[in-house]
């Protein structure tokens, strides 16, 4: 869908569909609402003293204007109570209401932007509204092929306003636009079964990020790892008929001697548990195991676009589990590429196996800071829930950053605690570490076991496994593939260039 900005006057513009929003304990219109209300011989009064709209959260509602003004509908549009309104809200309100003309095959709508939404700027603003409308709206149709003609799809929603503010949205749209397109990408990635969505593949959509200003992209083949000892991800490799692929990103924004940001992303394309075979039931979903590579490669997308003044890196090891004649053993042991031994206990720990070569890898650009994103473990969804983010780390000046960023997001983020007596349930008798820590705080021995091929850099470990892919609709993330931190990593690095760091 098509975003805009025009100058001029919600009454007088010539759309389908003109919203407009209300607060549930709002007595009084105001501003556009009550220009239109009086021009439509209070129509909208009248619906409102009746209570068929009470202005509850994302509560919608359409009547015709019969030709009193040149729109041909008015769209209410709830946000709740004005006390407990937030940016989350609208955007939940926002792709309610896209969500909803799109189901009457409304093609096109018009706003204006009342800024006492919430107490925020207006960047925020402008910034959720267009993140709410566009985020709301994806849908992914691509193996649809019977009934296609009867898809649905918004075309455009042009945000009118007082000339004095045309610079300030037109602007921000922009941006807003950037890196809602990141995330699309991100969710198109997980989205595509792994038939379709094979390391190679997966390295390919890293070249072309590699062809944009400031971008370099680097993938090591299956002979190149070897040379370099990544026996952990190759172990966890050679059960497939697929390639893998070390994918990195290289993007330089900031200035040559300035230390990078490294990004880490789990690029599991099919996580089928390997030897240790997970059960059939919801097995399909393992597609998605390569979230957290498409987050970190749709950050640094959104980044290069923006044009950030930084230095980033992604580093994306991409490669499928499976079980084969060739497929690695419970009880084999593998030599990391740090060096250090690990004993497989499970197969299906594959992540942290993978996780711990990139994120030794890292080192070598002595990062400033190193994030790494994963769909890491089951646990982390008992423990959290599915809509939460868990985070461990060792460096909690960068732990308070990435909460301040998912604050603004609306991401959630939940800390778990890495006390160095969790190392004890990953030692090994025969080998420096195991893949696995058994039941008890599975979550939070994986960290540790990643902590242990993380060098001397500020590091945190985001685990996505709950989150990345959602059973069911939530307000602006339809169910599917949600995309998932793109948005918080791009706010974290915006951060940092942004204002001084507090
Ligand atoms: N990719 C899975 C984790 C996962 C599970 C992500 C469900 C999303 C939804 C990971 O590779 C895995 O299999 N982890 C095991 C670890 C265990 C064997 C120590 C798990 O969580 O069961
Ligand atoms: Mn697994
Ligand atoms: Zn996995």
């Amino acid at each position: 869908m098509k975003i805009f900005v025009k100058k001029g006057n919600l009454a007088e513009a010539k759309s389908q569909a003109i919203i407009l929003t209300f607060f549930e304990d709002q007595n009084k219109l105001a501003g556009d609402a009550l220009q239109i209300d009086q021009k439509c011989k209070g129509l909208i009064s009248q619906l409102m003293k009746n209570r068929d709209f009470e202005a509850k959260q994302s509560q919608v509602s359409v009547v015709y204007t019969r030709d009193l003004l040149p729109a041909k509908r008015i769209v209410l549009l709830g946000l709740g109570k004005s006390t407990e309104a937030d940016l989350e809200k609208i955007r939940g309100a926002f792709a309610k209401v896209m969500q909803y003309l799109r189901s009457m095959n409304v093609k096109e709508a018009a706003a204006s932007i009342d800024w006492k939404m919430v107490e925020e700027t207006k960047e925020n603003i402008i910034q959720a509204v267009v993140e709410g409308a566009l985020l709301g709206l994806y849908q992914y149709n691509h193996y649809k092929t019977v009934g296609r003609d009867d898809l649905k799809e918004m075309e455009q929603f042009q945000i009118i306003c007082e000339g004095k503010y045309f610079n300030l949205i037109e602007n921000e749209i922009k941006k807003t636009q950037i890196i809602t397109s990141a995330v699309y990408f991100a969710r198109d990635l997980v989205s595509a079964p792994s038939n379709e969505m094979t390391p190679s593949i997966m390295a390919n959509k890293a070249k072309d990020i590699g062809k944009r200003k400031n971008v370099v992209c680097q993938v090591l083949d299956k002979k190149r790892m070897k040379e370099l000892g990544m026996n952990s991800l190759l172990g966890v490799a050679s059960g497939s008929n697929e390639e893998p692929k070390f994918i990195i990103l290289e993007y330089t924004g900031g200035k040559k001697s300035e230390a990078p940001i490294v990004l880490v992303g789990k690029g599991l394309t099919f996580d089928s548990g390997g030897i240790s075979i997970k059960p059939a039931e919801k097995m399909d979903e393992m597609k998605t195991d390569m979230s957290g590579g498409a987050a970190v490669m749709g950050a640094i997308m959104a980044a290069s676009i923006l044009q950030l003044p930084l230095n980033i890196v992604g580093l994306i090891p991409a490669t499928e589990n499976m079980p084969s004649g060739k497929a690695y053993k419970p009880g084999d042991i593998l030599k990391s590429y740090s060096g250090k031994t690990i004993e497989v206990i499970n197969t299906d720990a594959e992540g942290r196996l993978i996780l711990a070569d990139a994120l030794s890898y890292a080192s070598k650009y002595k990062p400033a800071a190193i994030i790494d994103v994963a769909t890491l473990t089951g646990a982390c969804i008992v423990a959290l829930g599915d809509d939460v983010i868990g985070m461990l780390g060792t460096n909690d000046q960068l732990k308070s950053e990435i909460k301040k960023a998912a604050k603004s997001t609306g991401e959630l983020v939940w800390e778990l605690p890495l006390w160095d007596s969790y190392s004890e349930l990953i030692k090994s008798d025969i080998a420096d570490y195991k893949n696995s820590g058994g039941r008890a705080a599975g979550t939070i021995t994986a960290a540790a076991f990643l902590s242990k091929f993380v060098g001397d850099f500020p590091w945190v470990h985001l685990d996505i496994a709950g989150p990345a892919w959602t059973a069911k609709d939530r307000t602006y993330i339809p169910k599917g593939a949600s995309g998932v931190t793109v948005r918080l990593l791009v706010e974290l690095l915006r951060n940092r260039v942004r204002k001084p760091r507090v």
